[in-house]
C-alpha cells in the first residue's frame, strides 16, 4: 500500500483564492440556479455584504420553553429590527411572528425528536412544499445526523426536501448536528458539510472549528455557524467574529443572543461584525457602549 500512498496528492483548498463560479450571482453555488432561489437565496443574504444574521428561536420544537424563549411574542418585537432570517417552526411563525415584519425565514422542517430522549437523531420531513409555499419561506431547515443512527432517514429526509426544493424554488439549509458521542473537529465537519453540499443543500448550518477555512473552502455553498450553549457575550462575539473571518458568511444563533440578560445590545453588535466589518473587541466595546445606553434595563428581559 506504500505505494499507492504515495501517489496521493497532498490537499489543497486554495486558501488564498476566492471561490471561483461566482458570478453574476453573489451567493456561493447558486449560479445555476433559477430566479425563484436566487430571490429567496437574496432575502436570506444582504447583497452588500453577502453575509446574513440568522435569529434562531427554533428550539422549542424540541426542547419546549427554553430559558429566554418562554415568551416568543414578547422577546421577538424587541429583536426583530436587528434580524435578517427568522429561523423558526411554523408553529412559532404562524402564532408569534407578524407578517408584516419582511423578515426571511428560515422555516424549520424536520421534527420528531424531544430532550426526554437519549437518541436525538431521529426525525421526519414534517413540513411539505405546499406549506413552505404557503408560509413564503425563503428556506426549508433539515436536520442531518452524519455518524449518528439516524444518519440515512435523516439524509432522505434532505434529499426529499431538495427534490421539493427544487420543484418548487425553495433552497434547502442543511443543519449539521452534532451529539454527545459525535466529533466536533475539521475533519468532521468537513465531512459533513462537504456530504450536505453535495447532496443538493444550498446553505449550511454547522459549527466553528480549528482550520475552519479549509472547512469553507472545501464547501460549495455558504456557512453559517450556530452559536451553541451560552457563552460570555465577550466570547461569543469572538466565535462570532472567528467564524467570519475565516469564512463563514453568516451565523445562525440562538441561545447567545436570547439567552444573553443585554438581548438586544448583543444582536446589534453581532450585525456589527456580520455586516460591519468590526472585530471582536470592537464589537465587545459596542456592546458594552449600547448596555450602558440601556440605563440598567436589561433588554433581554
Ligand atoms: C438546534 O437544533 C436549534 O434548532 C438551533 O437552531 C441551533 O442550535 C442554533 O441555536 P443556538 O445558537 O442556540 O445553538
Amino acid at each position: 500500500m506504500a505505494d499507492l500512498d504515495n501517489l496521493k496528492v497532498p490537499h489543497d483548498y486554495h486558501l488564498d483564492k476566492p471561490f471561483a463560479n461566482n458570478r453574476p450571482f453573489y451567493v456561493k453555488g447558486a449560479n445555476a440556479l433559477d430566479w425563484g432561489m436566487k430571490k429567496h437565496l437574496a432575502n436570506i443574504f444582504n447583497p452588500k455584504s453577502g453575509n446574513t444574521v440568522m435569529f434562531a428561536f427554533d428550539h422549542g420544537y424540541f426542547m419546549g420553553a427554553v430559558s429566554g424563549l418562554e415568551r416568543l411574542d414578547l422577546v421577538l418585537p424587541k429583536l426583530m429590527p436587528h434580524i435578517d432570517v427568522l429561523m423558526c417552526t411554523r408553529g412559532a411563525l404562524r402564532t408569534c411572528v407578524d407578517p408584516a415584519c419582511r423578515k426571511a425565514v428560515a422555516l424549520r422542517a424536520t421534527s420528531g425528536s424531544s430532550m426526554v430522549q437519549d437518541d436525538l437523531s431521529h426525525e421526519i420531513l414534517a413540513v411539505d412544499a405546499e406549506e413552505a409555499v404557503r408560509l413564503n419561506a425563503d428556506c426549508l431547515a433539515v436536520q442531518t445526523f452524519i455518524g449518528a443512527d439516524g444518519q440515512l432517514s435523516s439524509l432522505q429526509n434532505l434529499e426529499q426536501a431538495v427534490n421539493l426544493g427544487q420543484r418548487y424554488s425553495i433552497p434547502v439549509l442543511g443543519v449539521v448536528a452534532v451529539g454527545k458521542e459525535m466529533e466536533r473537529t475539521q475533519k468532521y465537519f468537513k465531512l459533513a458539510t462537504r456530504m450536505l453540499a453535495e447532496l443538493g443543500a444550498n446553505i449550511i448550518k454547522t459549527y466553528y472549528c480549528e482550520g475552519f477555512d479549509e472547512v469553507a473552502a472545501a464547501c460549495p455553498v455558504p456557512l453559517v455557524v450556530a452559536g451553541g450553549r451560552k457563552l460570555p457575550e465577550q466570547e461569543a462575539l469572538k466565535l462570532c467574529y472567528d467564524s467570519i473571518s475565516h469564512g463563514a458568511r453568516g451565523v445562525d444563533m440562538g441561545r447567545n443572543i436570547f439567552q444573553s440578560y443585554h438581548a438586544v445590545s448583543m444582536i446589534k453588535a453581532v450585525r456589527k461584525i456580520v455586516h460591519g466589518g468590526l472585530n471582536d473587541q470592537e464589537a465587545y466595546e459596542y456592546y458594552k457602549a449600547e448596555v450602558a445606553k440601556e440605563g440598567g434595563e436589561g433588554a433581554g428581559s
